[in-house]
């Protein structure tokens, strides 16, 4: 009896049973508006409901998978994760040349908030569906999987001048492909490896044309250069007359992986902005890197799009909760 108030084990006790009461004796403590599981009070279902229309049109057309992850991306860059790629109107960011007839995808945001709307009115922002289907997108055709914190806001801004001055062009050199990601905290091998989605989905010709005709850039493969060009033909006085799309990734075009890497090593990266990753001594070891150990990319891409989705976030009682993701309330 005597040896159990031996004091060696007396102070331990008494340390605990004093932590323990004022764990209990404290408030109820308020949960940050940015967490993961942000509607697992408010809405429990929310983030099943995105995962099942997701599973469901994603089964149907592997190619959305790709158009929601560039919606996020594009929504990212562009006043932050608002969901002011998703408003409607003739000077709204979806009139501009990054996303005018290239976005995929806003079927399934649509879907997905129909049914939340039914559920749960006024709950489930805009911003967060379109987080929740690029996790789930990512899911479903990388096997690449992670949390993300919820509680965006949405905003009441879209601008067409806007996604020109904040997305890259295709264009860019790796050193103003660096700058353009550290605008938005994103750092040199995020960049490198958020690149990696181009391993998925498809591009138009007006994309990349340049780099066809009237000369093939040097950096492209010659072979796959008259592939390229037997898809996409010269323009017309200057002006393109058709537009086709032709796979982002030529190996393996509805799988996120990271063979995207593999060809840029062949020189078969199709819009300079990935070619240039591994022609510039900036990123070339990076590439070489995501090249050859396929897990640690998909590692960074997850934490890297966790990031992503962190920019300029609205919280709290900023912004609003769309009704209608087409439309400010
Ligand atoms: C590094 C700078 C980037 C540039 C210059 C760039 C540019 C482009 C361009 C020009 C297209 C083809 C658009 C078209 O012609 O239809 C495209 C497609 C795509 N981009 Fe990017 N992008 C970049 C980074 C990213 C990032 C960070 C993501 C996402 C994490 C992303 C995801 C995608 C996806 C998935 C597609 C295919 C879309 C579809 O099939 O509907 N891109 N990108
Ligand atoms: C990259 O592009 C920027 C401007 O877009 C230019 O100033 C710079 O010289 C280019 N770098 C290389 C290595 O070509
Ligand atoms: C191209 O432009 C020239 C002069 O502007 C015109 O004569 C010609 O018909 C045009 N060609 C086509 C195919 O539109
Ligand atoms: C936009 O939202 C802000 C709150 O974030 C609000 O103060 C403002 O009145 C709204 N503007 C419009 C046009 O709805």
């Amino acid at each position: 009896m005597a040896k159990i108030f031996s004091s060696k084990l007396l102070i331990p006790f008494f340390t605990l049973f004093t932590i323990s009461c004022s764990v209990l004796a404290r408030p109820p403590r308020v949960l940050p508006p940015f967490r993961v599981g942000f509607y697992q009070q408010s809405c429990p279902p929310a983030e099943y409901i995105v995962h099942k229309y997701v599973s469901k049109f994603v089964r149907l057309n592997p190619g959305l998978a790709a158009g929601l992850i560039r919606l996020h991306f594009h929504d990212c860059f562009v006043r932050g994760c608002d969901a002011s790629v998703l408003l409607d109107g003739p000077n709204s960011e979806k009139e501009s040349i990054p996303n005018k007839g290239s976005l995929r995808g806003l079927e399934v945001i649509d879907a997905a908030k129909a049914e939340l709307e039914l559920r749960c009115p006024g709950v489930v922002s805009c911003a967060d569906i379109l987080t929740f289907a690029a996790r789930d997108s990512a899911w479903k055709v990388g096997n690449i999987y992670y949390d993300v914190p919820s509680g965006r806001r949405d905003g009441n801004v879209s601008l067409i001048l806007e996604p020109l001055l904040n997305l890259p062009p295709p264009f860019f050199n790796a050193s103003a492909l660096r700058d353009n990601f550290a605008r938005k905290g994103l750092s040199l091998d995020e960049m490198v490896t958020l690149s990696g989605a181009h391993s998925i989905g498809i591009s138009h010709c007006s994309s990349f044309l340049t780099r066809l005709y009237p000369t093939v850039d040097p950096t492209l493969d010659p072979k796959y250069a008259a592939f390229l060009k037997r898809i996409c033909p010269p323009p017309v006085n200057g002006t393109t007359v058709v537009n086709p799309t032709v796979n982002l990734d030529s190996f393996t075009p509805n799988a996120l992986d990271n063979k995207y890497y593999v060809g840029l090593k062949v020189n078969k990266g199709l819009l300079t902005s990935d070619q240039t990753l591994f022609n510039s001594p900036l990123t070339k070891k990076i590439v070489l890197n995501n090249a050859q150990y396929g897990y640690a990319w998909a590692t960074k891409f997850a934490a890297a799009m966790v990031k992503m989705g962190k920019i300029e976030v609205l919280t709290g009682s900023q912004g609003e909760i769309r009704k209608n993701c087409h439309a400010v309330n």
